[in-house]
């Protein structure tokens, strides 16, 4: 069964479909939409809080013909101790997939081997593969124009990553620069840099190009094309929220480390954002901000990552 746990889930030879599917989508929205998910229902288990993750999932497998069930992980029997195996071999004879966001990792992992089913990782603590992709797409437009290959124009570029360098957005970026061939500088205090789990997830995917790690946020946007961040305080954090914000105040995005970037270079962000944290409002109001289309991208390209699952499913 196939499944999107993380970047790298599609081998480097789908990419152009998935990417071209999404630029698919997106040109025919509010026209007809291929209903590749028609007759099923797609369930969406969330154990934390969404506005664009669930929105545009639910959105999306209705536009696609198929159903969303929206399961907060605390109404299931799953909040109540029952087994994440039992869950997914439960769900598996129900339903045709599940979209799930979730603090562990690892629950992820284990849905998608108990089950019969293929799994959307939505979040969690460690990757957010959705939003990367999306991320990725997003940049594309702009620099393969209307017919370019999307994919390839990733290639070179370099993305300067802000502030909570150990979070799920920092490490995602970092897996997927690595499988888009971009160069990643990622930046913030020491004591949260990037740990061993991602190396060795670079390790194991075979990965040599890796990422630079440097605490001077100056240095780390010199000769970037996007100059990226994410809150301080991501859900399930809050406990350390006085802390990190004390630590992190260096690596707030302003217009002064942005103008340091290149000319041409995009402000990115997953949202939701902090104005007056993790950046300015004035940033955030760049005409080189581009965050909005990134949250309207997430519907394109999540349809497009359910249409590959669903066609990879129906040939097992
Ligand atoms: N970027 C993102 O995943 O947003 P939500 O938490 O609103 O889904
Ligand atoms: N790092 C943030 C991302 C939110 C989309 C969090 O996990 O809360």
């Amino acid at each position: 069964m196939k499944h999107f746990l993380q970047e790298t889930d599609f081998a480097a030879r789908e990419l152009d479909e998935v990417f071209a599917l999404a630029r698919q989508f997106k040109q025919q929205r509010g026209r007809r939409t291929p209903a590749v998910l028609a007759g099923q229902t797609w369930a969406l288990i969330f154990a934390k809080s969404s506005t664009r993750t669930r929105v545009s999932f639910e959105v999306g497998i209705h536009e696609l013909g198929g159903n969303p069930l929206f399961l907060n992980r605390n109404d299931i029997q799953l909040g109540r101790g029952e087994t994440i195996e039992d869950t997914a071999r439960v769900l598996s004879r129900y339903v045709h997939g599940l979209v799930v966001r979730t603090f562990d990792h690892s629950d992820v992992e284990r849905l998608a081997a108990a089950g019969s089913i293929p799994v959307i990782n939505a979040l969690t603590d460690f990757l957010h593969p959705c939003q990367i992709y999306t991320d990725a797409f997003t940049m594309a437009e702009r620099w393969a124009g209307k017919r370019g290959n999307l994919v390839k124009s990733l290639r070179g570029r370099k993305i300067a990553f802000l502030g909570d360098a150990a979070g799920n957005m920092a490490n995602s970026w970092i897996l997927g620069a690595n499988l888009f061939g971009m160069q990643i500088t990622v930046s913030g205090p020491e004591r949260f840099a990037p740990g061993a789990k991602v190396d060795a997830l670079l390790a194991k995917e075979g990965f040599s190009g890796g990422y630079q790690f440097t605490p001077d946020p100056m240095e780390a946007v010199r000769d970037a094309d996007i100059v990226y961040t994410d809150v301080w305080v991501s859900m399930g954090k809050e406990e350390e929220a006085k802390k990190r914000n004390r630590a992190m105040a260096p690596y707030a995005v302003t217009a002064k480390l942005f103008a340091a970037a290149k000319p041409d270079a995009y402000f990115m962000h997953c949202l939701p954002a902090h104005p007056g944290e993790e950046v300015t409002q004035e940033v955030l109001d760049d005409p080189r901000s581009i965050i909005f289309d990134q949250a309207e991208n997430r519907l394109h390209m999540q349809k497009a990552i359910m249409a590959m699952l669903a066609k990879a499913a129906r040939k097992k």
